[in-house]
């Protein structure tokens, strides 16, 4: 497939279509048309052609998508092909609830252990993995060939232990603590803002009361 630059927003879009796709597949659906795709996403079917048009298209004139086909290429350029391993950095109360979710291995992200500073939680065990304490971190990381790091840790502690995180030669960081990190050009970080999400909701929320009660 040609590489070119694909834009942040199509690379925004690109789980959506995933999951719809996966739950097509889960109900054998074996083909699906750009129109009928637009209507189940609520997105216009010419954003659909030329969100995938971006990775060659993958539609044929009159036969529309095959669903497993687009699944799966959709998930090779989402670097799902392959499987990642993970840790938790931060077992309290977020930390805990990640570990807990069951389904980030169905992608392929699999939770190999998790890691706090406060002894009182060292051995307790989630899904089977016991906390760790961070002066195990390093040769963890290089045995089990870690490359995903979640950072579920208070904000004030978060810059050192990515560094710690990245000397170590984890190369992407699923942040949580809300505070920006510095770090190589070639460590991959996501920063995750629930409330950000929240304030969205609100958003929204005050719009529609604007425009239809008060
Ligand atoms: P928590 O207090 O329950 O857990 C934090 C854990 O980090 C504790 O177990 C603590 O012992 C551990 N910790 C502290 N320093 C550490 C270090 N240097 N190395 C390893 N572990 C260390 O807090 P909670 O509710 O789980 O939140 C965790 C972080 O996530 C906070 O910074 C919070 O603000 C943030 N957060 C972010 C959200 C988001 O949408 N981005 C949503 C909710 C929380």
């Amino acid at each position: 497939m040609e590489e070119r630059e694909i834009s942040q927003a199509v690379i925004r879009r690109l789980p959506r279509y995933y999951r719809y796709l996966g739950e097509l597949l889960e109900d054998n659906v074996e083909r699906i048309s750009s129109n009928e795709l637009s209507r189940r996403m609520q997105v216009t079917a010419s954003q659909i052609r030329q969100d995938l048009n971006n990775f060659g298209g993958f539609g044929q004139q009159g036969y529309g998508y095959n669903v497993k086909y687009l699944y799966t290429e959709i998930g090779k350029i989402l670097g799902l092909d392959i499987d990642h391993n993970m840790i938790i950095i931060g077992a309290g109360n977020l930390g805990q609830a990640l570990a807990n979710y069951t389904s980030f291995e169905k992608r392929g992200f699999i939770f190999k252990g998790i890691f706090d500073v406060n002894p009182r939680l060292s051995g307790v065990s989630i899904r089977g993995v016991p906390i760790r304490m961070m002066d195990e971190l390093k040769e963890f990381i290089n045995e089990h060939n870690i490359d995903i790091a979640v950072l579920t840790i208070p904000k004030t502690k978060a810059v050192d232990v990515a560094n710690l995180l990245v000397d170590n030669g984890v190369r992407a960081i699923w942040n949580f603590a809300h505070t920006d990190l510095d770090l190589p050009e070639n460590v991959i970080v996501e920063n995750v803002h629930l409330s950000e999400s929240l304030m969205r909701l609100s958003y929204n929320l005050s719009r529609y009361n604007k425009e239809h009660i008060e």
